[in-house]
């Protein structure tokens, strides 16, 4: 859904990151290419948000989407302000989304919002002054998560399409699949291994929604399908949106790449995650060439800041 508002001619538009469709593939192209250019010349941008003020307001917790924010707009000479948790936000005595986001639209440039409940960004967006980024919302989408995906899939394969992707492990509650899912789909040629336990299965909604006309299969063996992968994205089975512990311990452990495991896999293909990893990977494999989750996680800061520069008009 594009929430960019509708503003008079002449009036500058305001825009919004909710869901990744928000952007098209021209937009994402560039956005890599600005995080390519950030890279290669960081001194450039050093002053490019001087005097602009980025909220971060984390609802629900986070280290490499918080901190990747943050560290982007200092980077860029900006200016953060913001909370890493709803207890000390007003949200505890009440406070609704909408309200927050006004109250911040008077004190920020651009707002990041995490919160574990889903749409709550969207429901941010529709009542801001200022670009609202989702930063995760419930078990539902991650867009930024997907930009760092996309940018890292670039750089470790050289494209985005005519790819063959296994998504593993949580593909129910996991939201960063959800957003990975939708933009790749996207992309000519590439199809897709969805692995997870019966239980953990894409939800519902996503088949029609990106899914049609897509090729895909669907296993609850990693095994049969590791040797055809281009690219393996390994996820945590996410405890906190479990109604019962009991089911979480029953399948935490559903999936677990090894060294051995990665034998099996061709000498090419990447393997992401988007963190925290809990047991789905085990560390032996941090050292095989083909790891790039921690790559992936730095890749998070120089599109983040191109995020922000775009966002502002900078
Ligand atoms: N990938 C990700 O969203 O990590 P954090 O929860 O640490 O932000």
């Amino acid at each position: 859904m594009n929430i960019t508002t509708q503003t008079p001619v002449g009036a500058s538009r305001l825009q919004h990151l909710i869901e990744i469709s928000d952007l098209t593939l021209s937009e994402i192209d560039a956005l890599i290419a600005t995080a390519e250019d950030i890279v290669a010349h960081p001194t450039k941008y050093a002053d490019a948000c001087h005097g602009k003020i980025l909220a971060a307001l984390f609802f629900e917790p986070s280290t490499r989407t918080r901190l990747s924010f943050e560290a982007a707009m200092l980077s860029l000479g900006g200016s953060v302000i913001g909370f890493a948790d709803a207890g000390s936000s007003s949200s505890s005595k009440g406070e609704s989304v909408a309200d927050t986001i006004r109250m911040v639209s008077a004190y920020a440039d651009i707002a990041v919002m995490r919160h574990p409940k889903e749409g709550a960004p969207l429901v941010a967006g529709m009542h801001s002054d200022i670009p609202v980024i989702n930063a995760g919302d419930g078990g539902h989408n991650h867009p930024t998560q997907t930009l760092t995906d996309l940018y890292t899939i670039k750089l470790e394969r050289g494209r985005l399409d005519n790819l063959h992707v296994g998504l593993c492990g949580d593909l129910k509650f996991g939201r960063t699949v959800h957003s990975l899912l939708a933009a790749l789909s996207r992309y000519a040629g590439n199809s897709f291994a969805l692995i997870s336990p019966e239980e953990l299965r894409i939800p519902e909604y996503l088949y029609a929604k990106v899914l049609g006309g897509v090729n895909y299969t669907e296993t609850t063996d990693l095994m049969s399908v590791i040797a055809e992968l281009d690219m393996l994205y390994m996820t945590r089975v996410q405890r906190e949106r479990f109604f019962n512990e009991a089911d979480y311990i029953r399948l935490r452990d559903s999936y677990i790449l090894t060294a051995e495991k990665m034998q099996s896999a061709h000498g090419e293909m990447v393997v992401m995650h988007p963190l925290p990893r809990v047991n789905e990977i085990a560390t032996e494999v941090d050292s095989d060439p083909r790891a790039a989750y921690f790559r992936q996680a730095k890749n998070g800061k120089y599109i983040r800041m191109a995020l922000i520069l775009k966002l502002l008009g900078v």
